[in-house]
């Protein structure tokens, strides 16, 4: 059997063309870029005078760029990192240019038993690692923390955007059919379709993370199919490394 790594490589290489383009993902993207400029403090990206240089980010299974194009304003540098080629192919090309912040994105999988790309200078010590709706995907949520949290400088920040609650099989297989795959192809990229309020800060604090906190985004996200809108909450989960 394909691993969740292998069926999300080709899940999201099949999706890319028509990510990001339909105005319930346009929304979807102005909401959370509302919410992560509303909470910059709180993700530290007000650094003032005792910034240390440019804020490295790391945005983590990048996919097209919806948490760059959101922090672009507030950070010097962002690395992305995605499994699947299309979506890194998709992102250099559309956030190559304009941004201010000096931008690239690589293919690689940190959750990996050789972890790609590798802990060069270049991929390490960031201020912000940032997972937008990418963490349900993961085929082992600790050792995935715990990876991305190794990526971090000392008092860096790891954020995860996700799903708060599940959906139920009929949403599943509606979800399917609007992306024109199998359902068995959608549920073979993910163990879960979102997490219970605490989940994902108990295991931050698992792997020695402090100073965890959450938000709800307040209201819904409308996410479209054919005949259907599925209303989902979200939620934001940041957690410190010592
Ligand atoms: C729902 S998309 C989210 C993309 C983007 N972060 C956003 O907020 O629009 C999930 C992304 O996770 C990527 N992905 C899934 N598993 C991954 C892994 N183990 N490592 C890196 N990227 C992964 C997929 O290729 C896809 O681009």
């Amino acid at each position: 059997m394909a691993s969740i790594q292998d069926a999300n490589r080709a899940f999201f290489d099949k999706m890319v063309a028509e990510y990001d383009l339909k105005p319930w993902q346009k929304k979807l993207e102005l909401n959370i870029t509302n919410f992560l400029v509303e909470k910059r403090q709180w993700l530290g990206l007000d650094l003032g005078e005792d910034s240390q240089g440019p804020i490295r980010l790391l945005d983590y299974a990048c996919g097209t760029g919806t948490i760059t194009r959101a922090l672009a304003p507030y950070v010097g540098q962002i690395r992305g990192i995605d499994i699947s080629p299309k979506s890194v192919e998709k992102y250099n090309s559309l956030i190559s240019t304009n941004l201010p912040a000096e931008t690239k994105a690589v293919e690689g999988d940190l959750i990996a038993p050789n972890a790609v790309p590798a802990a060069t200078p270049e991929f390490t010590g960031f201020d912000i690692v940032a997972v937008g709706f990418a963490f349900h995907h993961f085929s082992d949520y600790k050792l995935g923390i715990q990876r991305l949290q190794e990526r971090l400088k000392p008092g860096g920040i790891l954020l995860i955007i996700d799903f708060l609650g599940e959906v139920d099989e009929s949403t599943m297989e509606a979800f399917a059919k609007r992306h024109n795959q199998s359902t068995t192809e959608l549920r073979a990229t993910m163990h879960k379709t979102g997490f219970e309020k605490g989940e994902i800060s108990a295991l931050m604090k698992d792997v020695g993370m402090v100073d965890t906190s959450e938000f709800e985004l307040e209201g819904n996200l409308e996410i479209e199919f054919q005949d259907i809108t599925m209303n989902r909450k979200a939620m934001f989960v940041k957690g410190t490394r010592q």
